[in-house]
């Protein structure tokens, strides 16, 4: 009975639950119908407001109609001065042709978009602000109620056609026939427009990641004769503060990046040539090459210090191997693949993956010189007694060895002091420096030290010689 009773207070909470959920979904969706009285009446009227608001504002946007009388008139005079100013106009004819036609430029970078390494292809969005003169385009302001400028659409004034020397796929033409001109009534035209620069820089990567990149663009007045239009650069800025922004993988310096005027007197057509410096943010580089490919090096010098008997030295130095030679893949999809001038960052790389190729040989060596067996022979316990600083004996024993080479190889063994022969040699040992028995494991790990050192003095030398032939540049 209770357990029922709970079971059917369960049942209609859940369905209350659920109602009550319903009802706030309709809610949200204004679609409200079984929701008590106070949500509909203030959902409905909403939505009449929403629907009366769009006759309203066609309401308002007839009201201007009473105030555009004034406006009909002013554009009535605007649609007069274009006609007036167009009729009989030709625009391919230039303004004046008994002097050069002034055309000034002025460029803003806004933006690097894109800089492809690997092809070249450098894609800027820039400002271009160009003005010149066209007396056919001036007139009396007073005569046109005093409107003093006027736009029109650049397709029907004369505009000076504007290419790009270096642009990458196809050479364009700056600007767009769509764009507007302002003619002021003393005729003075300006057209300022923004436009995408698809242009071609060559990349120099000897220094990669610390590399400076400068990329010079003519822009050129192909079709007019120096004789017939003069173009110049307004200001020799390049970089407005405020307008350029900023590129997370350049930095632009600022002073090298101008604005030129073409003064010499080529027979070329007029041109203007700007050129953007940059440099390249290195810090992820840094993180990402440069630092790892350091900490492998010295990972791979630290395999000397590892015991012969554990086994790991050959997976590790392999292994330490293979990563050189995938950040040499790392770097060849950041680099593009010019041998002229080859980054020296690769080369760096290159040459730690023969450090590397070193470590294994040594490793190969030590290994076989761990696992000889029988006894050591004399002149090698010599070099390795040299080698350890060991000199009481070793001098001696070198000695007597190359005194018996010169003289007597085949003596006898009875005249034993002046024999280099091993069992003869091991009594002596044995029976005059005990504590210098040198075995072949000993033998193996002076060879150890000096890998060690010879390979650790290898990675600093090359560390230090390219980095101080990257910072001198
Ligand atoms: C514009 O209105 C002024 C008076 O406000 C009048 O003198 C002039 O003729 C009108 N111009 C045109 C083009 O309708
Ligand atoms: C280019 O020449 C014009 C006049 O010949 C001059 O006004 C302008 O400042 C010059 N621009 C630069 C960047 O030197
Ligand atoms: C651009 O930079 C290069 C190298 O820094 C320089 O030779 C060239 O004259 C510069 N051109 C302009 C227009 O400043």
């Amino acid at each position: 009975m209770n357990k029922s009773s709970k079971g059917r207070e369960l049942q209609v909470l859940v369905i209350l639950l659920f109602c009550c959920c319903e009802g706030v979904l309709d809610q949200n969706q204004g679609v409200t119908f079984q929701t008590p009285g106070n949500v509909g009446p203030n959902a409905a009227p909403t939505v009449v407001g929403d629907t009366l608001q769009t006759p309203g504002s066609d309401g308002s946007s007839a009201a201007p109609t009473d105030i555009a009388d004034d406006a009909d008139n002013s554009s009535a005079i605007a649609a007069l001065l274009n006609s007036d100013l167009l009729s009989g106009y030709n625009p391919n004819i230039l303004p004046k042709y008994n002097k050069p036609n002034e055309v000034s430029i002025k460029i803003t970078l806004i933006n690097i978009n894109n800089f492809d390494e690997l092809s070249g292809q450098l894609e800027l969005t820039v400002m271009c602000d160009l003005r010149w003169s066209d007396s056919r385009l001036s007139f009396d302001s007073s005569k046109y109620g005093g409107i003093h400028s006027i736009l029109l659409p650049v397709s029907n004034v004369w505009f000076p056609v504007l290419y790009i020397l270096q642009a990458y796929e196809a050479i364009t033409r700056i600007g767009t026939n769509s764009a507007f001109v302002r003619i002021d009534s003393n005729g003075a035209v300006t057209w300022t427009f923004g436009d995408v620069f698809n242009i071609l820089c060559t990349v120099d990567v000897k220094y990669f990641p610390f590399d400076k990149q400068s990329c010079t663009v003519s822009i050129l007045a192909w079709y007019y004769r120096r004789e017939e239009m003069s173009l110049y650069a307004q200001t020799s800025q390049l970089i407005n503060e405020e307008l350029t922004s900023e590129s997370a993988q350049w930095d632009i310096n600022v002073d090298e990046s101008t604005v030129k005027n073409n003064t010499k007197d080529s027979p070329g057509p007029p041109e203007v040539q700007f050129n953007l410096s940059i440099t390249r943010r290195h810090g992820f580089y840094i993180v990402y090459i440069i630092v790892p490919v350091m900490l492998l090096s010295v990972i791979n010098t630290l395999v000397f210090l590892m015991p012969v008997t554990c086994g790991e030295r050959m997976s590790v130095s392999v292994t330490v191997c293979l990563s050189f030679v995938i950040f040499m893949d790392t770097i060849n999809n950041n680099v593009p693949e010019s041998s002229s001038p080859m980054a020296e960052l690769y080369k760096y790389v290159l040459s730690l993956l023969v450090q590397s190729a070193i470590t294994i040989f040594l490793c190969v060596i030590s290994l076989v010189l761990f696992s000889c067996k029988g006894d050591v022979p004399l002149c090698v316990q010599c070099v390795v007694k040299t080698l350890r600083f060991k000199y009481s004996s070793s001098w001696r024993c070198c000695k007597r060895k190359v005194v018996v080479m010169r003289v007597t190889p085949d003596i006898n063994y009875s005249t034993d002091m002046l024999n280099c022969n091993d069992s003869i040699s091991k009594v002596d040992a044995f029976g005059e420096i005990a504590d210098d028995i040198i075995d072949w494991e000993y033998v193996s790990r002076t060879f150890d030290i000096y890998a060690g050192v010879i390979v650790l003095s290898l990675f600093v030398t090359l560390s230090v010689y390219t980095f101080v032939t990257i910072c001198i540049s």
